[in-house]
């Protein structure tokens, strides 16, 4: 830190400009009973700039999710600050320009596929423009399920509308908290490759949290290894596999050699529950 660092920055100023999210000396702490409270996240700095594609691993519940909440405006930091191209998250989420897959938002059960995609319009009191419902609904592969309702469709299905849905009003920064994690593998990596293949259409910054390695490694641009509760970073290891990548890639010893090493500093961060 420089030595007339302010004590407290506002968030325009603590960002620069080439980042498009960016979190700085976050920690967070939950209110327990009795007057207790649990420390989630303690001094995270975390820099994704624009249209690159970070995945964030950790152990289970070193406050993943916490932090993407920040990021959509869902959440506030106690101490620290989150800011979205410069902006306060929540000012970003008013206008729309966050798209957010959580795997909370379920979709709704009794809609077409075709009014779960075009929720957000509704949401934010636009015209639900249907020719760029259509283009979603066909960029996520469900041509021909337009007036299917959710539960008529396959787990990776009902994936795909949540994506294409976080998508439809052109979001600046895309968050996805474990949006395959309830998929069977062979799903998830197709899943996966459809993510890539979409991702390099679009090019929207984005952040993936998963708990799946070879998932992180072969989308992302740089992996964050967050340690165990309260969560911070603990390496930042960078991608160097070309792109358009090819699920061959997740073949090569090179690819092996990166999860090995992503997933001994996990191990050593989980601790027994
Ligand atoms: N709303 C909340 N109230 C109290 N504790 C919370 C709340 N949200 C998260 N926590 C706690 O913060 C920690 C981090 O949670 P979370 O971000 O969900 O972890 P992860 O997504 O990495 O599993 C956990 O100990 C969790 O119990
Ligand atoms: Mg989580």
């Amino acid at each position: 830190m420089s030595r007339n660092a302010p004590t407290t920055v506002p968030d325009e100023l603590a960002v620069s400009r080439t980042s498009a999210v960016s979190l700085t000396g976050v920690s967070k702490s939950f209110p327990l009973s009795r007057g207790r409270e649990v420390t989630a996240l303690s001094e995270l700095d975390l820099s994704v700039g624009e249209g690159e594609f970070v995945a964030v691993v950790g152990p289970s519940g070193c406050g993943k999710s916490t932090v993407l909440r920040m990021v959509a405006g869902l959440d506030e930091p106690t101490t620290g600050s989150v800011a979205v191209e410069g902006r306060r998250p929540r000012e970003l989420a008013k206008s729309h320009r966050l798209g957010v897959a959580f795997q909370e938002h379920a979709l709704l059960p009794w809609s077409s596929v075709r009014n779960n995609v075009a929720l957000p319009y509704r949401l934010a009191g636009r015209p639900v423009d249907s020719a760029r419902v259509d283009e979603l609904v066909e960029l996520v592969g469900l041509k021909g399920f337009e007036n299917a309702r959710p539960r008529q469709l396959s787990g990776g299905m009902r994936q795909r509308v949540a994506i294409a849905r976080a998508l439809v009003l052109g979001p600046d920064v895309l968050l996805l908290d474990e949006p395959f994690g309830a998929l069977d593998a062979v799903t998830r990596r197709r899943m996966n490759r459809e993510l890539a293949r979409i991702w390099a259409e679009q090019r929207i910054t984005t952040i993936l949290v998963t708990h799946d390695v070879d998932e992180a490694l072969f989308l992302a641009d740089r992996v964050v290894v967050m340690t165990g509760r309260p969560g911070r970073v603990r390496h930042v290891h960078d991608v160097t596999f070309a792109r358009p990548r090819e699920a061959e890639i997740t073949r090569t010893p090179e690819f092996h050699d990166a999860v090995d090493l992503l997933t001994g500093l996990l191990d050593a961060e989980s601790v027994p529950a």
